[in-house]
Parts: C-alpha cells; structure tokens; sequence
C-alpha cells in the first residue's frame, strides 16, 4: 500500500481531508500579533476572526436582516446556476474560504443536474469547517468525492490538487475585500495560476452603495457583528494566553469614504494594559485606541474588471442580484 502523504488523512472512501495548519503556528497568529500589535496603528489580519465560535458567529450574521451580502448572492446563484454549470461544463468545484458552503449547495446542485460533477475541493482556515462539510456533502450528493484543504489560503494554493477536467474556482461571499488593494491583486493572480485553459473563477464582491446601508450591515441592531468582532480577542487569550478583557473594547464599523472600504475596529473603553503571555508581550490601549480588525472593500463594476485584468483574468460575465446591491463575476484566464 502507498504510504500516506504526511497529515494527510482518509475519513471515508470518498473524503480525503489534508491539513497544513499546525496550531497557532500554521495560522500565523503569534507572527500577525507580535507584527500587528507593536505597530502605531494595531491591526489584526480578519482569518483570525475564524475559530470555530467565530465560523458559528459569521453563520448568524448572515440570517441578519441587516447583513444584505449572503441573500443576494444566493438570489444571483439561484438564477444563475443552471447557465454556469452549462458555460463551465465544470467536473469540479474548488471553493475557497468555503465556511459552511451553505450558498455552494446551489452551484453543487447544478453541477450535479448537468451530470457533470464529480470532485468538491473545499478550502478554509477553519479544521472542524472542513471536516464537518466534507461528511454533510457527501452523504447529500451521493458518488461526490471531497478532497479538502485546511490551510491558509494565502499560504496553502500549491495544496490544490490537479484537476480532471474542466473546473469552478469559487470564492464567495465578498471575501477578495476583506485583502487590501495591493494584495487583493497579488491574491488574484495566484488565484489566476490555479486555472487552466478551460477553468473559470466565480467571485463575489460587494457593491458600493449608501454608507448607511453598509454601516448598518456591519453593526447590526442584535450584537452579532460586535461579538464576531470581539472574537477575535477570545482567540488570542486562548491561543497565546493573553489576558484581554473583550468586554474593555467597543465594537466599531466605519464606512471610509475615500477607500470606499468599510472598517471594523476594536476601541479601548478605557486604558488596557494586558500581557499576550505565550509571547511575553505586553499591549498598552490608551482609552479611545483602536486596533483595526477587517477591511472589507466594496466594489464598482470597474474596480472588479481593473482587479482582473491586473491578474492577468478577463470577464466572461458579470452577474448582479436584481437590487444592484452585490454582484458576482465569471472570470477566465486571458489568452497571452
Ligand atoms: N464562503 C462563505 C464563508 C465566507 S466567511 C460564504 O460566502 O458565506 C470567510 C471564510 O473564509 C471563513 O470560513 C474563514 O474561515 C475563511 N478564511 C478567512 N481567511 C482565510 C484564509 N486566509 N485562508 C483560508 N480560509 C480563510
Ligand atoms: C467574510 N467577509 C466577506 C465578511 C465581510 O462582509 O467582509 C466578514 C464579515 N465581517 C463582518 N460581517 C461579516
């Protein structure tokens, strides 16, 4: 018998689930807070939101009434799917960032009508996300292989395994604006070498509108976004025994009209002083400092076309929700 890849593990016949992540480490946490946390202006990257209270927080804020983004793009994929799976001829779907992959049964759902599917790659940061969707999704779709990655997927692309035939690349939700411009068009074109000649990438980006819209989107009436926010400081007291009291910082969502990005922030209520023990770091907040968490960047038509043309990737098609309030795009790789 072959031996196994290290970490690399067989759950079922049909589920092969390979991790690179090892603990804190493999996340990058201790390297985003000792980088992140001694800057003048703290800043925190958002995948540390992600542990599994976080996945289960982000699963609320998309019920939210406030939360706009995970309705659209379900109402796009609804009325699209059939015409994609159809355009993709796709064997294969490969999603990054791919959390529940609540939004994804629609796109599976195609695929498998069209006859066509027959490997699901799902990609996340978050262990029990992957495993958890990879068990549900193959009991749904009966003869559906999963071979999923945990990893990083900035770090982690070169885990993908080839493909069979013509595949999706799928990144929803909005995620490419949680990267700053600079990197969200180096993201791009590592996304862009994953693709063959007959691959597509399906994106979804958020659109700029009313900042009161956003603003209200992002601090929701019921708390939950606050929580999500404050998360991220339950993942640092228990990853690197820090000592922070979450309840000492406000929640804040802040549309920055000049970037066209909404930010949520951490904002000290009052003066902090904690210690990240597992990194013999001290943090000092004065009352009113704020440690940026998440961008997320909202998009105009243009943006989207001038972010794929950087990456070396051309429009087939662009697909907004029938209130142009989010829209997703198919993509290809430009012929050289
Ligand atoms: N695609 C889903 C989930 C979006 S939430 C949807 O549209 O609803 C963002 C997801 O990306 C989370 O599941 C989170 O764990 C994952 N994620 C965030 N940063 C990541 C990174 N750097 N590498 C891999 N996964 C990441
Ligand atoms: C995952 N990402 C696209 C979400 C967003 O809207 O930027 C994360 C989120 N942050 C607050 N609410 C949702």
């Amino acid at each position: 018998m072959e031996p196994l890849a290290p970490r690399t593990r067989l759950a079922a016949a049909d589920i092969v689930i390979e991790s690179h992540l090892d603990g804190a480490e493999g996340r990058s946490l201790a390297e985003d807070v000792l980088d992140g946390l001694t800057r003048p202006f703290k800043e925190l990257p958002p995948k540390h939101f992600y542990d599994a209270r976080g996945a289960q927080l982000f699963d609320q804020i998309c019920e939210l009434p406030e939360y706009y983004p995970t309705r659209c793009e379900r109402a796009i994929l609804s009325e699209r799917a059939e015409e994609l799976a159809e355009l993709t001829g796709a064997v294969e779907l490969v999603e990054l960032g791919s959390g529940t992959a609540a939004k994804t049964r629609v796109l599976l759902d195609a695929l498998s009508a069209a006859g066509t599917l027959e490997r699901y790659v799902p990609v996340d940061v978050t262990e029990s996300m992957v495993r958890e969707c990879a068990e549900s999704l193959t009991s749904e779709y009966p003869g559906l292989r999963v071979h999923g990655v945990i990893g990083d997927f900035e770090r982690h692309l070169e885990h993908v395994p080839p493909a069979d035939g013509p595949r999706i690349v799928a990144f929803l939700g909005g995620t490419i604006g949680n990267f700053p411009p600079g990197s969200r068009r180096r993201f791009l074109r590592e996304i862009s070498r994953l693709l063959g000649p007959e691959d597509h990438l399906l994106m979804g980006t958020d659109l700029v509108k009313d900042p009161r819209v956003l603003e209200a989107a992002y601090d929701d009436s019921q708390g939950v976004t606050a929580e999500f926010n404050r998360n991220v400081l339950v993942v640092l007291n228990r990853e690197l025994q820090a000592d922070f009291d979450p309840e000492d910082f406000d929640h804040v969502a802040l549309f920055d009209t000049e970037h066209e990005w909404i930010e949520m922030r951490l904002r000290a209520r009052r003066e902090v002083s904690a210690v990240v023990r597992g990194l013999d770091l001290p943090v000092h907040f004065d009352e009113g400092e704020e440690l940026r968490t998440e961008i997320s960047a909202k998009f105009t038509p243009e943006r989207v076309e001038g972010d794929l043309a950087a990456a070396g990737l051309e429009l087939v098609d662009w697909l907004p929700d029938p209130e142009g309030l989010f829209a997703m795009t198919l993509s290809r790789r430009s012929p050289r």
